[in-house]
């Protein structure tokens, strides 16, 4: 399973990769807006990091105003990955991108017959937010489950990007269903390495060694 992390902050972008397992970034405009630096910059700054997929979003919501700034996105870096939203103007821009050969992040998926949409028009990912769905007493990891079946179903080569996680067992849920990738904030990363009988037994030993030897 890839492993992205969820934001536009540098230091945790940097201390994630030192970590050695990251795989890409995702960033959306309010990841951006809480670093208030200009996007392309802050895009650019993290390319020169992260070798990997690197997800920009457009702010544009009209087909071709977001097919002109997805073009120019993808002009900062071979890896980044066009981010548009699965709306009918996405959908078409997704489209129209993928046969120019620019990699695109279809957001904002709510249900999986958006999924399936996106991924005949050629996305490179797809990403089902799980934790806003959940914050509605919907079921976020039943819908990784219907588009993984629906994928397999149909051949589909679009990636299951996991977004919007809160925890580690929504990590452990997707990982159990076979989502391709997940994106995670830099605590719940840190979360996925540590268990508090890691912690204790670590003590006791330490604590066990120093006794018996000074
Ligand atoms: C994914 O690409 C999104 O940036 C992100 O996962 C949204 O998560 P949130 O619901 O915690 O804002």
């Amino acid at each position: 399973m890839e492993l992205y992390i969820d934001t536009a902050n540098l230091d945790e972008i940097k201390e994630a990769h030192d970590l050695g397992i990251l795989d890409g970034v995702t960033t959306n405009p309010s990841l951006i807006a809480k670093e208030g630096i200009e996007y392309g910059k802050r895009l650019e700054e993290i390319c020169g990091v992260v070798a990997g997929p690197v997800s920009a979003e457009v702010i544009a919501t009209e087909y071709k105003a977001m097919l002109s700034e997805g073009k120019e996105r993808a002009k900062i870096a071979p890896q980044i990955v066009v981010k548009l939203p699965t709306t009918v103007d996405g959908v078409k821009a997704c489209k129209a991108l993928s046969d120019e050969g620019i990699k695109t992040n279809m957001t904002l998926c709510f249900q999986a017959m958006q999924a399936m949409m996106v991924a005949k028009a050629g996305a490179f990912l797809v990403s089902p937010f799980i934790g806003r769905l959940d914050d509605i007493s919907q079921d976020g990891t039943e819908l990784i489950s219907q588009i993984r079946t629906i994928y397999d179903n149909y051949g589909f080569e679009t990636k299951i990007l996991a977004a919007s996680i809160r925890h580690p067992k929504h990590m452990l849920e997707c990982a159990m269903i076979g989502a391709d990738v997940a994106t995670v904030p830099l605590k719940v990363i840190k979360q996925l390495m540590q268990h508090p009988l890691t912690d204790k037994g670590l003590e006791q030993f330490l604590a066990d060694y120093q006794k018996a030897f000074g």
